[in-house]
């Protein structure tokens, strides 16, 4: 996976040394509504093992969301059909959420009923997060983070005083003040308008210089796939299976000049052939 983004100095540390996720032969079925099983995912190796943003593209219902929560250990809940395959991470077979790894959803899941302040420290109320950050250090991690967000003056506000990006922007926050390991991102910024979600790229591109780790972000939205991505999956429908997986070198931020070029053309034309051969074809939105 290319890096063409160096880290900086504040983000040498517990990011020195690469995280390595690694899904092998994952198999998922769920009970179907005929008493029988539905294979969801279907035998997907996929193997990450330095930082770097990998973009994760596929059909509606063909699987991103199942298979991006196994990529920190955590297989479906109240399933009785088991996933079989393995997931590991730092080299050590992973059977329950992950400690280095965390989640970000479209729905922000901000606490209606406390302050950004508070959104943001929140999992340093948690027991493993209060063990492991000691409360002057959290305290400083927090302030840094809403200077980082744009949320500085913001901070005692509480979720339904701010907009939709700005929300985003509190559970991108809470997400990153804990200097995960591994990011996930399930379909982030799909809710907002496309002006918006061009400034929460922009923002994800500077947070993720300072504080580099390995995301796995899913979208429905190829220009966004190739504004952002190291890497660029792309699952086939359902049963998901590994239909593409390329890289795209040119450095981020990328230019407009970059997004009209035959190269980025062509990436965009690859990915839409892939979406368009599965039969279910699904939502895709493409803004180039
Ligand atoms: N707990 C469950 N029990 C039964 N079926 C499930 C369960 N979770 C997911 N599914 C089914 O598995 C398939 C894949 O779901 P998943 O949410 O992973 O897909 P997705 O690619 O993220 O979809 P979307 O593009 O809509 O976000 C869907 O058909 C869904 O209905
Ligand atoms: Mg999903």
């Amino acid at each position: 996976m290319t890096d063409p983004v160096a880290p900086t100095p504040s983000a040498a540390g517990s990011e020195a040394k690469p995280v390595s996720v690694v899904v092998k032969d994952i198999v998922q079925e769920y009970p179907s509504e005929n008493g029988g099983v539905t294979r969801v995912i279907d035998r997907v190796t996929l193997s990450f093992d330095r930082t770097g943003i990998n973009m994760l593209l596929g059909p509606s219902g063909c699987g991103k969301s199942t298979l991006l929560h196994m990529l920190g250990g955590v297989r479906p809940m109240a399933v009785k059909t088991p996933t079989s395959g393995s997931v590991s991470i730092d080299g050590k077979e992973c059977h329950d959420a992950h400690d280095d790894s965390v989640m970000v959803f479209q729905r922000y899941a901000n606490r209606p009923d406390l302050s950004v302040f508070d959104n943001i420290a929140f999992p340093f109320r948690l027991k493993l997060w209060k063990s492991r950050v000691p409360e002057s250090e959290w305290r400083r991690r927090v302030a840094d983070m809403l200077e980082a967000v744009g949320l500085a003056d913001k901070a005692g506000l509480r979720p339904a005083q701010l907009s939709g990006g700005q929300n985003q922007r509190v559970a991108l926050a809470r997400a990153l003040v804990l200097r995960p390991k591994i990011l996930l991102m399930d379909e982030p910024f799909g809710a907002l308008d496309a002006q918006t979600r061009e400034e929460m790229q922009r923002l994800l591109i500077d947070l993720y210089r300072s504080w580099p780790c390995l995301v796995v972000f899913v979208t429905h939205d190829v220009t966004e796939a190739l504004m952002l991505g190291d890497r660029v999956i792309v699952l086939s429908t359902q049963p998901a299976r590994v239909a593409d997986d390329f890289m795209v070198n040119e450095a981020r931020p990328r230019s407009a000049a970059w997004q009209r070029s035959a190269e980025a053309q062509s990436l965009e034309e690859r990915i839409l052939n892939q979406l368009h051969a599965s039969p279910g074809k699904g939502q895709v939105r493409v803004t180039i």
